[in-house]
């Protein structure tokens, strides 16, 4: 019997106008592009956009850039876990057909002071949450993703429902431009419910069992929820319950309404509802969230 093995050989390239290029060409020969923007220290929550762009699209590409636009603290800029060797070997294994990089001067080649890029502003799901402990972040998201964007064009671009608030964002301004399709998949998961992060490697052993707390007090607030629980205030102080420990500091433990999102809690009984949690556990922040209606 005669054994066929197939080696696909990833396309690594430097610039995103070298990205753009490969992208159209691609276009032109009638292939459907699938797309997973990255920072790299890529995981299995990576990895799992990976497999469903490259089963929805003829090809698949990713990008590596770690956006120093989005992160208002220079030291998590800094400490920002960066493992590029891994990545590309991960990604080739994933059967991605492209990967691209670039530096801050490639992505905005107009601008020759980099201090003076033209930051956009979030838009309206920017409002609260994250824009009050990270102020600027989703506007930095934003306007890399815009760039994103254009570098890929048409596509379908898939982002991890744990950065809630992003998906919204990316959402809005992909309607405004007119492309592409946006796809927000499940967030993956550790065995004990922590929500996979490229920033876990940098919590200590202790720190992990601390972090394990958050994705617990996420289902408190669902239970509460399917016990009948509307109030976007009590349903906040259920989770908040949960993470009274030493060691975790909750920035917020907030329900909004998905559909109908404000800066503030709702005020008046809730239809549909998203927990969303952000804590600091040592040096490490982490996001994460659940849908309490579905
Ligand atoms: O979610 C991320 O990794 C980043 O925010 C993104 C979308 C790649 C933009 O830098």
């Amino acid at each position: 019997m005669q054994h066929v093995i197939l080696i696909t050989e990833m396309l690594q390239l430097e610039s995103p106008i070298d990205a753009e290029r490969w992208c159209s060409d691609q276009r032109h020969r009638g292939e459907t592009l699938g797309f997973v923007p990255t920072m790299g220290a890529l995981h299995k929550g990576h990895l799992s956009l990976v497999t469903r762009a490259r089963a929805e699209n003829s090809v698949c590409c990713v990008s590596i850039f770690i956006n120093p636009l989005q992160f208002e603290d220079r030291r998590d800029y800094e400490t920002y876990p960066r493992d590029t060797g891994s990545d590309l070997v991960l990604l080739e294994a994933q059967g991605c057909d492209m990967v691209f990089m670039g530096n801050l001067k490639q992505f905005f080649p107009e601008v020759s002071d980099l201090s003076k890029i033209d930051i956009l502003p979030a838009g309206p799901h920017g409002l609260g949450l994250e824009e009050k402990f990270r102020p600027g972040h989703l506007d930095g998201v934003r306007t890399i993703v815009e760039r994103l964007f254009r570098t890929v064009g048409v596509s379908r671009v898939y982002f991890g429902e744990k950065d809630f608030q992003q998906t919204l964002v990316v959402s809005d301004l992909a309607r405004e431009m007119g492309y592409p399709s946006i796809v927000v998949c499940p967030t993956v998961r550790e065995d004990s419910g922590l929500a996979l992060s490229s920033r876990n490697v940098l919590l200590s052993q202790d720190d992990k069992s601390r972090a394990e707390q958050i994705y617990p007090a996420l289902l408190a607030a669902r239970d509460a929820w399917l016990s009948g629980e509307r109030t976007a205030g009590v349903l906040s102080a259920v989770m908040t319950d949960c993470l009274n420990h030493d060691g975790i500091v909750v920035e917020y433990a907030e329900v909004r309404d998905p559909a109908r999102w404000t800066a503030e809690p709702p005020q008046t009984p809730l239809l549909r509802a998203q927990a969303l949690i952000a804590a600091r556990v040592g040096s490490v922040r982490l996001i994460d969230n659940l849908r309490l209606d579905q």
